[in-house]
């Protein structure tokens, strides 16, 4: 495909259609937007379980955790968080190859970025839901104690705080973890998924 640099990807036999087949469902990529304590990986946890449940074949991908190992060493710049969610996108397209519902927790600040993965994806294998919560409930929830950290400076290039959110302008999906239950958001989301995906 690329003869600049000298390489050249192969075709394979199998495809995504077929993995798909043999899964019997139809791939995925839920994306999970929102500040730091907004509840991404709360819902996203519960969003999987509440598929894995019906049988669906899941992966979740959550932020802290590729950032302990695939993308150990990127920090919290502009640029290095680009290249985090680059990574993620490259990784959700080849669990959407493998078949896969793929359910994705980053902040993800910047629209650029969230639209580059949708395209990346394509848009029909891609929901966007925006998890909602206002910065002040979510400095007074704290549960990591980083807001505290933040305002002190101890760390710097925080979400909220002293790096920019961009909230998403028209996402699939908007939960308000402020004002509604776990329960009530999760009824929401999964009814969100059944609707793109008749068959879930
Ligand atoms: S990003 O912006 O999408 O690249 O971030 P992500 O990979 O989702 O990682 C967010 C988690 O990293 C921890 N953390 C920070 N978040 C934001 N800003 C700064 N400076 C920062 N430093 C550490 C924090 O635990 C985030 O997890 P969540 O679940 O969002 O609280």
């Amino acid at each position: 495909m690329n003869e600049e640099n000298n390489v050249f990807p192969t075709e394979f036999k199998i495809r995504q259609y077929d993995r798909a087949k043999l899964l019997e469902q139809q791939p995925l990529l839920i994306w999970f937007t929102g500040l730091s304590g907004s509840g991404k990986s709360t819902l996203a946890n519960a969003t999987e379980f509440a598929l894995h449940q019906k049988g669906l074949k899941t992966y979740l991908l959550d932020g802290d955790n590729l950032r302990s190992g695939l993308n150990k060493g990127l920090g919290f710049s502009s640029e290095d968080r680009i290249e985090n969610l680059r990574r993620v996108g490259e990784v959700s397209k080849l669990m959407l190859d493998a078949g896969l519902i793929v359910i994705a927790a980053f902040i993800s600040p910047f629209r650029k970025e969230r639209e580059m993965i949708k395209e990346l994806v394509g848009k029909e294998n891609f929901i966007e839901i925006h998890v909602s919560c206002p910065l002040e409930v979510c400095e007074k929830r704290d549960t990591k104690g980083l807001y505290q950290k933040a305002r002190k400076g101890i760390i710097k290039d925080f979400t909220g705080i002293d790096s920019p959110y961009e909230a998403p302008i028209e996402a699939d999906l908007k939960v308000d973890t402020d004002s509604k239950t776990v329960e009530e958001c999760i009824n929401n989301i999964v009814s969100a998924i059944g609707k793109r995906c008749q068959s879930y």
